[in-house]
């Protein structure tokens, strides 16, 4: 499984990075607007320490836009991933944009019929936004599964980025559930190591190896 970090913050991927489990980045204009930098030069920072696919998002409210703005991101590094909304304005913007060779994210993802849409468009990436369904009442792991059943029986390729990640519980399921990648939030990336049984062995260990006044080296 790919792991993602949901961020646009530069500093928090350069203390990320050397665990050597960034795939790739999200963005979204929220979290652009978070960084209050300008948009190009913090995707281009980003794609520069990581060499996996970054998304950036289009804000156009029609394909033509789409494309354009989706031509311009993609032109500011060769990993930027285009990241589309799933409107049909967005699913043409998808399918010109996938026929120009670029790859795409299709995303606000919520039903599996709209996932069947963005394979339809040759999305390279689909993000149904797991903690936002969940949030609404509805089960956004549930959805991950389906989507999964869907692209296997027609053989669609689009890849499943699970996104709205709110918590370790989030990860395994969506691993279980088949999601091909999932982007996870800073803090909670950091929460996937945690178990108190680990901290607990760790001490133990380390008490009983200085008792013996050994070293290794
Ligand atoms: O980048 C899209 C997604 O991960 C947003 O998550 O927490 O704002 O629902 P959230």
């Amino acid at each position: 499984m790919q792991f993602f970090i949901d961020t646009a913050e530069i500093a928090v991927l350069r203390e990320l990075v050397p665990t050597g489990m960034v795939d790739g980045v999200t963005t979204n204009p929220t979290l652009i607007a978070k960084s209050g930098r300008k948009m190009s030069e913090v995707i281009a920072e980003i794609c520069a320490l990581v060499p996996g696919s970054v998304s950036a998002e289009v804000v156009g409210a029609d394909a033509e836009v789409m494309i354009k703005e989706g031509e311009y991101l993609a032109a500011i590094a060769p990993n930027v991933t285009v990241k589309v909304p799933l409107t049909w304005e967005g699913l043409k913007a998808t399918r010109a944009l996938s026929d120009k060779g670029l790859t795409t994210n299709v995303t606000l993802c919520f039903s599996a019929a709209q996932a069947l849409l963005a394979a339809k468009a040759g999305a390279t990436y689909v993000s149904p936004f797991v903690g936002r369904l969940d949030d609404h009442g509805a089960d956004g792991i549930d959805l991950l599964s389906d989507i999964r059943a869907i692209y296997d029986q027609f053989g669609y390729d689009t890849k499943i980025l699970a996104a709205s990640v709110r918590n370790a519980a989030h990860v395994r399921a969506a691993a279980i559930a088949g999601a091909d990648c999932a982007t996870i939030p800073p803090a909670t990336f950091k929460d996937l190591i945690k178990h108190p049984l680990t901290d607990k062995g760790l001490e133990a260990f380390m008490s009983d190896w200085a008792k013996t006044g050994q070293s290794i080296l």
